[in-house]
Order: structure tokens, then C-alpha cells, then sequence
């Protein structure tokens, strides 16, 4: 399962580099508005830190209501980097300016998925990623995993190549949940990539095994 960061944080995905688990970034406009100053700068600037050999995929989100609008927005955002996909939301402006962008092999990301027929009709539109909204449809008491689990059901039936990208994600189990079901990639807050090595049973026994070396060694 690849993982992305689901940031506009410049240092969170410096980090996410280091620890080599950046295999993409997603952002959105509200993780855009929070780091503040001139949002294109800021999406360039990501686009152009993640850029490689292996490019970063780096989904960048449309505004605009009609296909058209959101074909003009996709056109400007392409040229930020040669690794920007075209986060597009899931209405129907949206597949039809999906289907378009699919036709000029651009990669599109459909945003705001919260059922399994938005994901078919995403997958039927051309879409490269799919993602649905796991953490605000547990908000609302539904099971955002049984989503993943019936979109990863429906994409394996018709052989679909949309990725299944888990998006909305609150805390590590979800990450597990994502990988058991098959999903193809996670996009994931930093702050839950920083838990995801972590267990109270590691640091105990580390913590045990130094102080017996230092017994040893004295
Ligand atoms: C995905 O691409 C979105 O940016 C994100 O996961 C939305 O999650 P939220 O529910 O935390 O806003």
C-alpha cells in the first residue's frame, strides 16, 4: 500500500521524505488556507520539493462548478509540476471534466466520495485515484471502512485500474483497516504517520535492554 501525506505543510513532508514514507502528497483548500501567504506559491513549492527521478504525485484541487471551469483550473494547475494530479469533486461537472482530463492523459484524483456508486461512476469517468472519505462518515455513524471494503469489491469485479486512495483518515487503525481490505493507497495525516512506529511494548523493551547492557558493560 503506498502512503501519502495529506498535508500543505512544507516541513511535514520534508519529514515524511526522511523517514522514506512519501510516496505522494494530497492536499486540499483547507490544508492550503491553514499554512497561509500565496497559495499557488505554496503548491509549486511542494510540487517542486517532491519532484525526482520517481515523481511524487501531487493532488491539487479544483474550484470551478462546471466542467469547463474545472478543465481551465486543470490546465493551469498541470503546469505546477509534471507530477500534479487533478483532484477534481465528485458531481457531475466533475466526471465530465474527469472523462476530458482522462481523454488529454491527465491523472485525476475524484475527492469526496462517500458511497460506492460514486466510486463506479469515478472508475467509469477514467479516474486514476478514487477517494473516499473514511473519518467523516464515521462521524456521522456510518462505517467509512465497510466504503473501502465495497469499492475494493466492485473495482476487483470489472478489473478496474482506479486506485482506491483512503482518505479522511483519524488514527492508525484506520492505516491497518486500509491495508487488510487492499486499498491501494492511504493518504495520511502526519501526525498519524509519526504514531504509526510507535508501541508502548517497543519502549519498554529498549528501555530494559539498555539498562542491562549498561550493567553488563560497567
Ligand atoms: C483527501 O485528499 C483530503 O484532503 C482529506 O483526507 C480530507 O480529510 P478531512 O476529513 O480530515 O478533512
Amino acid at each position: 500500500m503506498e502512503f501519502f501525506l495529506d498535508t500543505a505543510n512544507l516541513s511535514e513532508i520534508k519529514n515524511a521524505q526522511n523517514l522514506g514514507l512519501l510516496d505522494g502528497v494530497t492536499t486540499n483548500p483547507t490544508l492550503l488556507s491553514r499554512e497561509g501567504g500565496d497559495w499557488r506559491e505554496q503548491a509549486k513549492e511542494i510540487c517542486r520539493m517532491v519532484d525526482g527521478p520517481v515523481p511524487v504525485p501531487v493532488s491539487l484541487e479544483v474550484m470551478g462548478e462546471t466542467a469547463k471551469e474545472m478543465i481551465n483550473e486543470a490546465e493551469d494547475l498541470s503546469k505546477f509540476g509534471k507530477n500534479v494530479v487533478i483532484k477534481i469533486p465528485m458531481t457531475s461537472e466533475g466526471l465530465i471534466a474527469t472523462r476530458a482530463l482522462t481523454e488529454k492523459k491527465m491523472k485525476t484524483n475524484v475527492t469526496l466520495v462517500f458511497s460506492p456508486l460514486q466510486a463506479l461512476l469515478a472508475a467509469k469517468a477514467g479516474a486514476t485515484y478514487v477517494s473516499p472519505f473514511v473519518g467523516r462518515l464515521d462521524g456521522i455513524s456510518h462505517d467509512g471502512m465497510e466504503l473501502i471494503s465495497q469499492i475494493r469489491t466492485i473495482f476487483d469485479n470489472y478489473d478496474f485500474s482506479t486506485k482506491i486512495l483512503v482518505a479522511s483518515i483519524r488514527n492508525p487503525l484506520h492505516v491497518l483497516d486500509s491495508a487488510l481490505i487492499g486499498a491501494d493507497v492511504a493518504t495520511i495525516p502526519y501526525k498519524i504517520i509519526s504514531e504509526l512506529a510507535k508501541h508502548p511494548l517497543t519502549d519498554q523493551g529498549l528501555a530494559a535492554f539498555k539498562t542491562d547492557w549498561d550493567s553488563l558493560t560497567k
